[in-house]
Order: structure tokens, then C-alpha cells, then sequence
């Protein structure tokens, strides 16, 4: 399928070729077609990619080449479909999509309808998009259907039958299900296109400094996220890979040197390695040293699975006077006494293996192994203990649990050994971001990162996360030490008073009005921000002139105040030295983060936290 707007950039692609015999750029894409941005350009190059029109393995736009057309359908576009309140068909005459064949298959009778109405964004399908429907009268429970009820009002939703009845149910949490008797189907939802053009709307009103863009391409909802090494252990806020690897492919190329400052589990560093970009991630959370090294340093699958299967067997045999309980404050607290017991002895029997790099990989099973058999609530990225009866039932599988992560991680390291590009490298600095870690002025190709959305202590607590683990796995000499993290993040100390210099005029009125409801949370904001500050310098001293800065921010409510965080780096950055090039906003579909919490510390008043983010793109001058 290819929009109007796709099959032009394709017209156009193919008449530059045949001019210059090579593709045009990013950025003659994005200046013929008055693109908001060179990730818009890009985008349509994926679209014509994905959809088979452009050859794929490149990654570099000069190197993009067309293919033979494919077979091809015009599809009709009958009108637009509710996705809300049911309406009447509005006849749109004469507009037709084109889709090639293999996209919706070789039966059925098709036609489309643009999307009007917010009811189904759970299902990825927003206002503006337009839906490829196959014609048919029957549906299964659960499949999305053009539904048509009380005389030709249609809709469009998800279908089920209960009880005698039909539920038309919408994907959006805050709409009530439709019940009917009578429900007439006229066809069910085999693809969706988005609108891009009509969603890179402006998000906010015009007298704004800066301009957010909102690009619902960017939200990948519904996409894997856990292929390769990605998913072989839990973090919080990870990267979206799909996210991560636009940004690179955007605005790096290969055998470019990146660089994620805040590195976290590695997301980026995993995308870097996939497509040939050889990257440093650094970060001051040693757990997620720990997981970002096992997740960027591939590993023979058949040694591993050797290994792994003869660990299983030795574990067998460790003798309970052969274990060494660790010793850390509160342990009988978190973890009943047979759990240390058989924790311990699944850790001699990793601690065993020669190999280090096999052994660490397995340890981050082992980690996650640990989370899992303690009494915290899983689910949390703060250390809450389970209560009473659960408490008391809680028996959990040791060895069962470390096998199915075991297994899940050695699959998805067979993916990434076999398509880590050999010649490329990772390096991971403990080091704090606002320092100089020892990485040569002026080195970097590309910077791209996801910052903390504020202090950890009302935000997300890494350390805390990430403490029972750090201290079963040995990452620090003295596992007390794992508490002592979330003091040392952005924002971890609260400042003094509340002067200061940081030239940012959206900061200082944010600083204002919490001030006026809250000091000491004023000063945690202001303390984060003067940290970020000087993670940006560090970011500008080692990035190449006129390369480009993607930072993945939260705007983050406190007390209330939403703070502009993505307009507060930009105003930071350009005095910096760096130009604020772009700022995409997308959805969260995926982001392990809390969606909703009490920011006003009245039981019951959930407020929405973080279901979208910025993109901030920055240039270097
Ligand atoms: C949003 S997370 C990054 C997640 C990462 N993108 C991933 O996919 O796993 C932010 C990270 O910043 C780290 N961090 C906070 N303050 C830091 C500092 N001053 N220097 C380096 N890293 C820091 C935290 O430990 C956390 O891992």
C-alpha cells in the first residue's frame, strides 16, 4: 500500500536516480517535500522499504535503490468509519489507496475508510488513519469489524458475542462497550495506514518558543520488542529498539562511533552493534553496566547452550554446607530462608563456570531469577514487599524460574550473535555523565539517549530497582553499598536553596510555581536540571561539530506542574552551542513506566504521569 504523499517521495526517488544514478539524501528528500524533519524523510524511506518498493539492506538513504514493481491493488475508499460514536457512512467519491497484493492477501473483496474518532488507539488505530477492511458478514470474537447497528450507523470495533448478545468494544480504557441484539458486520480490519501527513500535526499552541511536532510513527505499538539480547532482562524505561535504531539510522551511519550517556540496560548499544556502529554507553547504575556488557558481547550458542546444560546438572549436586549465604541488611526480609538457600546454590554452580563471559550472561538470568523469588511485587520498579496470605503462599520455583529466562536469553543471543556485525565494538564506562569520562573531545559521530524523567526519588528509583539483584551478583564490594545509588543519579541530592544560574526560562517558571506548593520538591527539580546541565557540556565536548544529540525526555508532572523538560534542554543545549533542530513527540505504548500515579497524595487521584514522550534532536554548531 503507498499513500499519495509515499508515492510521490517514490516518483521522486526514482526520477533522481535516473538523473544522478544515485538515490537523493535525507535531507533533499525532507527539503523537496517541506518535511518537518530528516526522521520524517526517513520515515517514508522505511514505508517504501517495508512495503517492498525500495531495497532494504541498506540503511544509508544514497544507498537506497528501487525494485521491480510488485503487483499492485487500488483499493476504494468508501468513506469514513467511527471510531467513537457510531455515524452514518460519509461518502468520499473517488479515492482510491494503492497496496500491493501481499499485504492483504490474495482473497476477498476489499475497500477502505478513513478513521475518524479516538475509540480503538489500544489497537493502534488513530484518528485520521485510514483501515483496509475485507469484505465478509461473519467475524471471530475478538476481531476488529466494521459494525453497522441501529439503521446504518457504523462503527468500528472490536466484536464479541455474549450471553446472546453482541459487545462492540472499543480499545480505549475510557469508553464504555456497546451492547446489541442485532449487529450487522460488513467486513473485518486486515491492515491499517497511518496518516502521517495529517498526524505530524503541531502539538501545542503557536507562541511557544520551540514546536513540538506530534509523529505517531514513532510509536511502534504492538511491534516486538524483546528480539535479540533485548528482552533477557527487565529494566525501567527502556528503549523501544525500534526507537532507538531510527534515531541511529537517521542521524548515523556506519562505522560511526555512538554514544548513549545514559546507557541503562544497553537498548541503543544492542541496535548499534546490529547495524554497524560501534558504540560507548555509560551509566551510574552497576546493575545496568552489569546487563548492558552481557547484552552487547555476543556469545556461541552452542558453547552456551553446553554450559547452561551442564550447570543444570551440577546445580543438582551443590550440598547446602557448600553455599555462602550473602550478607546484606534485611535479606530475611525480602527473601524466605529455603529461597537464599537454593538461590545460593544456583550461584556456586554459575560462579563455576570458566568461561567469564558465559558466566555473566547466565548471572543475568540468575538476576532476574533473583527478582522473581523474592517477596517484592513483581509488576513494581520500587521495592514493595508482598503482604499476609500472598506473603505466606509465596513458594516460588527457583530453578523453574531461572530455566525459562535462561532459555528465553539463550534464543534471543542466538539471534544477536548470528546478526552482530563482527567488526564493530562496545565500550561501557561506569562513570557518572556529568563528568569526564576519559572519551576524546570532539569523537563522536552521534549521541543518543534517554535521560532520567526526574530525580529517582519521586520518579523511577533505578538503584532501588535494581538493588536485590546488585547485591545477590556481587557488583559491588560491599553489597550495602546497592542503597546508595539513587543519591548519586541526576537529581539525587536536593540543593541547598533554590538560586541559580541555568539559563532557561521555562525552568525557572516551573522552579516558581512548585515553589510555591512545595520547596523541597522545587529543589529536587532544580538539582536534576543543573546535573543534566552538565551532562549536556560533557555531550557537546565529545561530540563531532555539526553531528547530531537525541535525547528521548519525559515532561513530567510535579505537584501538578508539567515541566517542559524537552523545551527546558533545548533553551539549556543552545546556549551550550547546539541548535534544537526537532521535537517529535510520540506515544509510550510500551515503555515500562507508571501510566498513572498520586501526584497529589489524595488516595484515589490518579493523574496521568508519562504516556508520551519528546524526541529532542540538537545539533552541534
Ligand atoms: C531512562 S534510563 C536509560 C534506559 C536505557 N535507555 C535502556 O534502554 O535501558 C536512564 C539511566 O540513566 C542513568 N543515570 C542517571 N544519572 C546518571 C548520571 N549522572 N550519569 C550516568 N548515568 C546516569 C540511570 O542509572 C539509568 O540507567
Amino acid at each position: 500500500m503507498l499513500t499519495k504523499k509515499q508515492t510521490q517521495v517514490l516518483d521522486f526517488i526514482k526520477l533522481y536516480m535516473a538523473k544522478h544514478s544515485y538515490a537523493p539524501s535525507l535531507d533533499e528528500i525532507k527539503k523537496k517535500f517541506k518535511l518537518a524533519s530528516v526522521s520524517t524523510a526517513h520515515y517514508y524511506i522505511s514505508k517504501l522499504q517495508d512495503a517492498g518498493f525500495l531495497n532494504k539492506e541498506h540503511n544509508q538513504p544514497r544507498a537506497v535503490s528501487t525494485v521491480e514493481a510488485k503487483q499492485t491493488v487500488e483499493i476504494p475508499i468508501l468513506g469514513a468509519i467511527a471510531a467513537g460514536q457510531p455515524i452514518e457512512a460519509i461518502e468520499i467519491p473517488d479515492e482510491t489507496i494503492t497496496i500491493t497484493r501481499d499485504e492483504i492477501g490474495k482473497q476477498g473483496k476489499h475497500y477502505a475508510l478513513r478513521v475518524q474518532g479516538s475509540s480503538m488507539i489500544d489497537e493502534g488505530i488513530f484518528d485520521g488513519d485510514i483501515v483496509v477492511i475485507r469484505k465478509q458478514e461473519v467475524a471471530e470474537n475478538g476481531q476488529t469489524v466494521v459494525a453497522v447497528i441501529d439503521d446504518n450507523q457504523a462503527t468500528l470495533k472490536k466484536l464479541y458475542r455474549e450471553n446472546g448478545k453482541f459487545r462492540l468494544q472499543p480499545a480505549n480504557p475510557t469508553l464504555f462497550p456497546i451492547y446489541r441484539d442485532e449487529v450487522e458486520v460488513r467486513g473485518v480490519v486486515v491492515k491499517i495506514i497511518r496518516n502521517l501527513e495529517s498526524q505530524l500535526d503541531q502539538g501545542q499552541s503557536r507562541d511557544e518558543k520551540y514546536v513540538r511536532k506530534i509523529d505517531y510513527s514513532w510509536d511502534y505499538r504492538g511491534e516486538k520488542t524483546k528480539s535479540h539480547t533485548h528482552g533477557i532482562h527487565t529494566y525501567p524505561a527502556m528503549f523501544i529498539p525500534q526507537v532507538g535504531r531510527r534515531l541511529l539510522e537517521t542521524y548515523s551511519k556506519e562505522g560511526d562511533t555512538i554514544c548513549d550517556i545514559f546507557c541503562g540496560s544497553g537498548s541503543a548499544l544492542v541496535e548499534s552493534r546490529l547495524i554497524g556502529r560501534n558504540a560507548y554507553g555509560i551509566d551510574l547504575n552497576p546493575l545496568a553496566i552489569f546487563l548492558a556488557k552481557a547484552k552487547t558481547t555476543p556469545i556461541n550458542p552452542q558453547k552456551l547452550t553446553k554450559e547452561y546444560i551442564a550447570l543444570l546438572d551440577r546445580v543438582e549436586k551443590v550440598k547446602a554446607n557448600e553455599i555462602e549465604r550473602p550478607d546484606f541488611k534485611n535479606i530475611d526480609f525480602w527473601f524466605k530462608d529455603k529461597i537464599i538457600v537454593k538461590l545460593a546454590k544456583l550461584k556456586k554452580a554459575i560462579r563455576e563456570i570458566k568461561d567469564e563471559a558465559i558466566q555473566n550472561f547466565l548471572m543475568v538470568a540468575f538476576s532476574e531469577t533473583v527478582r522473581y523469588s523474592s517477596n517484592t511485587k513483581t509488576g513494581e520498579f520500587k521495592l514493595v514487599r508482598v503482604k499476609g496470605d500472598k506473603l505466606e503462599k509465596h513458594d516460588p520455583d527457583v530453578i523453574g524460574i531461572f530455566r525459562k529466562h535462561a532459555e528465553k536469553s539463550i534464543a534471543g543471543m542466538t539471534d544477536f550473535y548470528k546478526y552482530a556485525k563482527k567488526d564493530s565494538w562496545t565500550k561501557i564506562i561506569y562513570g557518572d555523565s556529568s563528568k569526564d569520562n576519559e572519551i576524546k573531545t570532539n569523537s563522536i559521530d552521534c549521541i543518543i539517549t534517554s535521560p532520567p524523567y526526574g530525580d529517582s526519588r519521586t520518579t523511577v528509583a533505578y538503584g532501588q530497582f535494581s538493588r536485590l539483584s546488585a547485591q545477590w551478583i556481587d557488583v559491588f564490594d560491599d553489597p550495602n553499598d546497592a542503597s546508595g545509588v539513587d543519591n548519586d543519579l541526576l537529581g539525587g541530592r536536593a540543593t541547598k536553596n533554590l538560586t541559580h544560574s541555568l539559563p532557561s526560562d521555562y525552568l525557572k517558571e516551573s522552579l516558581e510555581k512548585i515553589a510555591k506548593q512545595d520547596e523541597v520538591r522545587a529543589k529536587d527539580v532544580l538539582s536534576f536540571n543543573l546535573g543534566l546541565n552538565e551532562c549536556l557540556k560533557q555531550a557537546h565536548r565529545i561530540l563531532k561539530p555539526k553531528k547530531y544529540f537525541c535525547l528521548v525526555v519525559g515532561n513530567r508532572l510535579v505537584k501538578q506542574v508539567r515541566i517542559p523538560t524537552d523545551f527546558i534542554i533545548a533553551e539549556l543545549a543552545e546556549k551550550i552551542g547546539f541548535t534544537c533542530e526537532d521535537i517529535i513527540v510520540r506515544n509510550i505504548p510500551g515503555k515500562r513506566m507508571p501510566i498513572k500515579n498520586s501526584p497529589t497524595n489524595i488516595v484515589g487521584a490518579l493523574e496521568e504521569t508519562m504516556n508520551k514522550e519528546s524526541i529532542v534532536v540538537l545539533r552541534k554548531n
